[in-house]
């Protein structure tokens, strides 16, 4: 009921953070380093002003868009998110359910806990993304490529901002390891969250949607398993290998933009990892009229970010993007209250994005992308 009740990113958040062990939520929550770049970014984009058009008729709200071709009831992806078993027993297929009952896509990533064959069942009609990050084992990748082609996920999404792992500093002091260990003080922890530990230890262990099973820190496993260097070489085997449409996640910079897309890409995903990567980073809504000035108006361009609200979404279509996705959000919804939390993360978007709309005078997306500079 708290969770139905909820009427911001920040409440799911509280409650996540209550219902989940330490370690769980300070991976979700937290960022690399001092955590500089997601503080930016949650700042930057709160600080985007928007001008409301004050005559004329109070438009009927049409929040829906296409999204690569295909129709989306709003501007809005769930990012991929590795170990979603772990934030709560029902993981990938609770959000993906959410998000097909809700009419946008999801996107599995390599670092899933449910197989691509499995949410492919769960959610035959729904559109389906698939994350890849490009193994060292280049034969791995080709075989992921295969089944997400096979098992009908109409998007494929390659990683580029992953050299090496994260230093989550959070994690380094929790002791966090993947799948989380009984320690003393994971012990300890399940005194306090019975209910969470009951569930994790009474649900299949950990397995992935690219591989059988791992045990490590959260910054070991990327090091170990993927390639640090990707080339254009690799996106024109991708493109080859790959039908549907492609997206290249993690560009920060307007020529390497130019260039994924020369190379063969649908468009582009503006990302630092959710500041989960370099501390560094610039800020993606800083980045995004810049990178749509060279792309030009027919390339897709997605960014994501920091973004938590119906405004912030607004505000990233009226600057270039064609649509936002988000990572944290939804995971604060599903350790909030499972498959109920993620769609209440996602009307707390919709409902948002709606009351903006209705503010700015806008009665459609391509109303608020219009105004673009
Ligand atoms: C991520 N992200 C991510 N990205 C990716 O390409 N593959 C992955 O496996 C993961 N895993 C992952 C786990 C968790 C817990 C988080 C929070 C994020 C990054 C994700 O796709 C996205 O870029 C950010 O989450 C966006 O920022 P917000 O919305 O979380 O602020």
């Amino acid at each position: 009921r708290r969770v139905a009740a909820a009427d911001s990113i920040e409440q799911l958040r509280r409650i996540a953070r209550r219902r989940t062990p330490r370690a769980v939520f300070d991976y979700t929550d937290g960022a690399a380093e001092e955590e500089l770049t997601l503080r930016r970014a949650e700042a930057a984009l709160r600080s985007v002003e928007l001008r409301p058009h004050s005559f004329g008729p109070t438009p009927g709200i049409d929040t829906s868009t296409e999204i690569l071709g295909r129709r989306a009831t709003l501007p809005l992806v769930l990012a991929p998110t590795g170990y979603t078993r772990m934030m709560h027993h029902e993981g990938e297929l609770a959000v993906a359910r959410a998000a097909w009952s809700a009419g946008l896509p999801y996107t599995l990533s390599t670092m899933g806990t449910r197989s691509i064959e499995e949410v492919a069942a769960e959610c035959p009609a729904a559109d389906r993304w698939f994350q890849l990050y490009l193994w060292r084992d280049r034969a791995a990748s080709e075989d992921l490529v295969d089944r997400a082609g096979r098992a009908g996920y109409r998007t494929l999404m390659l990683t580029v901002d992953t050299a090496v792992g994260g230093l989550r500093l959070r994690d380094v002091r929790n002791g966090l390891t993947i799948p989380p260990a009984l320690t003393a003080r994971t012990l300890f922890d399940g005194a306090r969250h019975p209910h969470w530990w009951f569930n994790f230890l009474t649900t299949e262990p950990l397995s992935f949607a690219s591989m059988k099973a791992w045990t490590g820190t959260t910054e070991e496993l990327p090091n170990l398993l993927f390639d640090p260097t990707v080339t254009l070489a690799d996106l024109a085997w991708l493109r080859s290998a790959w039908a549907g449409p492609l997206l290249i996640k993690g560009i920060q910079h307007a020529d390497d933009a130019r260039a994924v897309i020369d190379a063969g890409a649908d468009g582009v995903i503006i990302s630092n990892h959710g500041g989960r990567q370099l501390d560094r980073a610039a800020t993606t809504i800083d980045l995004l009229p810049g990178i749509r000035a060279a792309l030009g108006p027919a390339a897709t361009i997605l960014v994501d970010g920091g973004f938590r609200s119906g405004a912030d979404l607004a505000a990233a279509l009226t600057l270039g993007a064609d649509a936002v996705m988000i990572g944290r959000p939804y995971l604060y919804g599903l350790m909030a209250g499972g498959e109920a939390g993620v769609r209440r993360a996602l009307e707390i978007f919709d409902s948002g994005l709606r009351s903006t709309m209705r503010y700015l005078g806008a009665g459609t997306i391509t109303d608020l992308t219009g105004t673009r500079a």
